[in-house]
């Protein structure tokens, strides 16, 4: 049977990040030239994006930059978050971002992991609404703690059960997750309101490939072969509890390159189905589990209703492609993940 071109539909990519000004007005277009037709957009600009009116303007903004692109908005969790808020805001956000503080990109105004009872009660308007919980689960760096970047995130997994306990219908998402301990603790709880994205670039590295390449470095960082395998598992099997969120998080080339404090962040929205498809034809993978990991999956999870969705559709089909070395507009330039590699995979819509 001829595969392709492969009719998937609306695809969606439930964790991307556009950043403000010149940034977000050269990544925003691309995230349909990855294929990419819905996104959920992470709210750590700053300052982050915690008000109606900010979304309101942050929203209208993207869709002026790609306006076939639909976009899901979020706040990001801090103590100007309400109940009185969360009723206003219920029609214009899908859900709530948490970031531990300091752990990465713009996260000091974020919050202590190791006590969410402050949030409870907007946890508890949250739950009644159907909005999301998007949980960036790894634990801060204390002085004289010995959490390092490969425990960070195993050592969190403790705070997800405890909230889930306690809000057993909250829609809860572990982000960008890295780890064999998280993939297992979200089949364990094998409940439809938990569940988990997994980006591409920690199917593809490992913590080897990060060490010496700023490129690849990102939070949570890539960790062993183990959890790697894990993830590959995961996403290859087509488990409705996980799905696509690329986390592609671009920063400008001088950032990535600094000799100290290089920022945290891979960009891949202009190549996200591309160098997924790739990665699926090296392993294997059954195509129709690829359309519930970047499409079905998530938008189930989200319950978004066929109305709400564009009518477009993606294909994939086979040609050969190179992903440009570097993408830029005026003084902005962003290197996108694998750079100069050569793809058997394009998109069309
Ligand atoms: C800045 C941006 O792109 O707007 N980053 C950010 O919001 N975290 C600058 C950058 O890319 O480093
Ligand atoms: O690597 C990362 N970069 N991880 C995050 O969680 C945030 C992101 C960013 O905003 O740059
Ligand atoms: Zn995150
Ligand atoms: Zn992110």
């Amino acid at each position: 049977m001829k595969m392709f071109p492969l009719e998937i539909g609306t695809t969606c990519d439930m964790h991307v990040h556009l950043r403000d000004g010149e940034m977000c007005d050269l990544v925003t277009p691309t995230v349909k030239e990855g294929g990419i037709n819905v996104a959920y957009i992470m709210p750590n600009l700053q300052p982050p994006i915690t008000t109606v009116e900010q979304v309101k303007i942050y929203k209208a903004k993207l869709e002026k930059l790609a306006p076939s692109t639909k976009f899901l908005m979020s706040f990001y969790l801090n103590d100007t978050i309400t109940p009185a808020l969360i009723d206003e805001a219920k029609d214009y956000i899908h859900g709530i971002k948490v970031y531990p503080a300091g752990v990465t990109t713009n996260s000091s105004g974020g919050v202590d992991p190791t006590d969410f009872t402050p949030f409870y009660p907007v946890f508890e308007k949250m739950q009644q609404y159907g909005l999301v919980l998007n949980i960036h689960g790894e634990t801060p760096f204390k002085k004289g703690s010995n959490t390092t970047v490969m425990t960070a995130e195993p050592e969190f997994l403790p705070v997800l059960e405890v909230v889930h306990a306690k809000f057993p219908t909250l829609k809860i998402v572990l982000e960008h997750c890295t780890t064999e301990a998280a993939i297992k603790l979200v089949k364990k709880i094998d409940s439809p309101y938990v569940s988990a994205t997994i980006t591409i670039h920690h199917l593809s590295l490992t913590i080897d490939d990060v060490v010496g390449s700023p490129l690849n470095f990102c939070k949570p960082v890539a960790k062993t072969p183990y959890d790697q395998k894990a993830l590959k598992e995961a996403v290859l099997s087509g488990d409705s509890r996980f799905f696509l969120g690329t986390d592609s998080a671009p920063h400008v080339a001088c950032n990535k390159n600094k000799l100290l404090g290089c920022a945290a962040g891979v960009y891949v929205s202009k190549y996200t189905l591309q160098i997924l498809a790739q990665f699926w034809k090296e392993n294997n993978g059954d195509w129709s589990n690829f359309i519930k990991f970047v499409s079905t999956n998530g938008l189930t999870f989200y319950g978004l209703k066929a109305n709400e969705l564009p009518k477009e559709k993606c294909y994939l089909i086979e040609k050969q492609i190179k992903i440009e070395e570097k993408i830029s507009s005026g003084d902005i330039t962003v290197i996108p993940f694998k750079a100069g590699e050569t793809l058997d995979f394009d998109i069309e819509w």
